[in-house]
């Protein structure tokens, strides 16, 4: 078995974490270790409800419980965030050691792995995908990228990814996983895997220890806004997360909020959701067939569809023009002349076609 605390920052590995005063499971009683108010100043039921004078459980048991049901994992397997974008630093921040470390990536891809580890002074190493096929991921120079290049740590992986849209099958992501044994990590960011019908990785971590896989309440869960994300990983790589995360990185609001939008009765709106994104998304591919001055469309299996056009900036300046903001995604590397389009409801997708007709006719 994989010692994960062989790959982790030695420093990190050795510190002692901040006791905060809600660390420990006794929050009842009288309180007077946080130097809190004693009660709050808005009259209110919900704030009474919510105790907002109080400092929130560092993570939160009922919302744990939730998320753990949800993503079929145990609660020692996982770790709330302040969307996938914390997971994404606090992983990079544990793993990777200033000026020695590497991470990998293969653009194109979803733009925060290569931030993270910049700020955190870690090389990205790019294993750019195969613009000959439809910009797959070259899976035989990946392996070989993780086994021969020095310092990798973690291995930056999506599925489907942003904004290609593609899955990693699961013989591929196996072989990969082999190939991080006793290395790095590979973290598997799964933040659009509502929308396509293959199955989350989340199962196989209690079997790899060097899997990590990222959830998020931001895409299918309609909830963007409550930056709520989740770390899976084995307990070894969660404990050493909560050792650098912030003492109460989750607002009491916003985890109140998460455990409504997650509940039983939402199930029902969320398939609904789905399935009207779906119908959108077949509605809008079949727009784009009948337009001939699209050149490449990348269908994807998540809430979003890549096109490559003649003049993406054109593209993007008239439909801003018209009020409605795509993006152009034509500064990264393979994607010249691309734009990235969101599936939203009926009438944004009616607005969207007609802004595309008539930029079509101007052509
Ligand atoms: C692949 C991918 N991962 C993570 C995120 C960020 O997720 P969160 O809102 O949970 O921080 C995004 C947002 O667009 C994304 O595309």
């Amino acid at each position: 078995m994989m010692d994960i605390n062989r790959i982790a920052r030695p420093d990190i590995v050795a510190m002692a974490p901040y006791e905060s005063a809600r660390s420990s499971a006794v929050a009842d009683g009288i309180l007077l270790n946080a130097n809190e108010a004693p009660c709050t100043l808005v009259a209110e039921p919900n704030w009474d409800r919510l105790s907002l004078n109080r400092y929130p459980a560092p993570q939160p048991a009922k919302l744990r419980h939730r998320l753990a049901r949800l993503y079929g994992v145990a609660e020692t397997q996982l770790l709330i965030t302040r969307g996938s974008d914390e997971g994404i630093d606090l992983l990079t921040r544990v793993f990777c050691r200033a000026g020695k470390d590497a991470v990998i990536e293969c653009p194109p891809c979803f733009g925060m792995y290569k931030i993270a580890a910049t700020i955190q002074g870690a090389r990205v190493i790019p294993v750019p995908r195969l613009s000959e096929q439809g910009l797959t991921i070259d899976y035989p120079s990946l392996a070989r990228a993780i086994k021969e290049q020095p310092g990798v740590r973690l291995v930056f992986l999506t599925s489907p990814n942003n904004p290609t849209g593609d899955l990693i099958q699961r013989a591929e992501l196996e072989q990969l996983l082999n190939a991080c044994e006793d290395r790095a990590l590979l973290v598997l960011d799964e933040a659009y895997i509502e929308f396509c019908e293959a199955d989350s990785a989340s199962e196989l971590v209690a079997q790899w220890p060097q899997l990590v896989v990222l959830r998020t309440l931001s895409k299918a869960w309609a909830a963007a806004g409550l930056r709520c994300g989740t770390v899976i990983a084995a307990p070894v790589v969660i404990d050493l997360l909560l050792r650098v995360i912030a003492p109460y990185p989750l607002s009491t609001i916003a985890m109140d909020a998460a455990l409504q939008v997650t509940a039983g009765s939402i199930a029902a709106g969320q398939q609904q959701l789905l399935a009207t994104i779906s119908a959108g998304k077949t509605d809008m591919l079949a727009f784009l067939q009948t337009c001939e001055w699209v050149k490449e469309v990348w269908v994807g299996e998540a809430n979003f569809v890549l096109l490559r056009v003649p003049d993406a900036k054109a593209l993007v300046e008239w439909c801003a023009d018209a009020g409605i903001r795509i993006r152009d995604f034509s500064s990264q590397a393979l994607l010249e002349n691309c734009v990235r389009m969101s599936i939203g409801n009926n009438a944004e997708i009616t607005s969207l076609k007609s802004t595309l007709r008539a930029f079509e006719e101007r052509l």
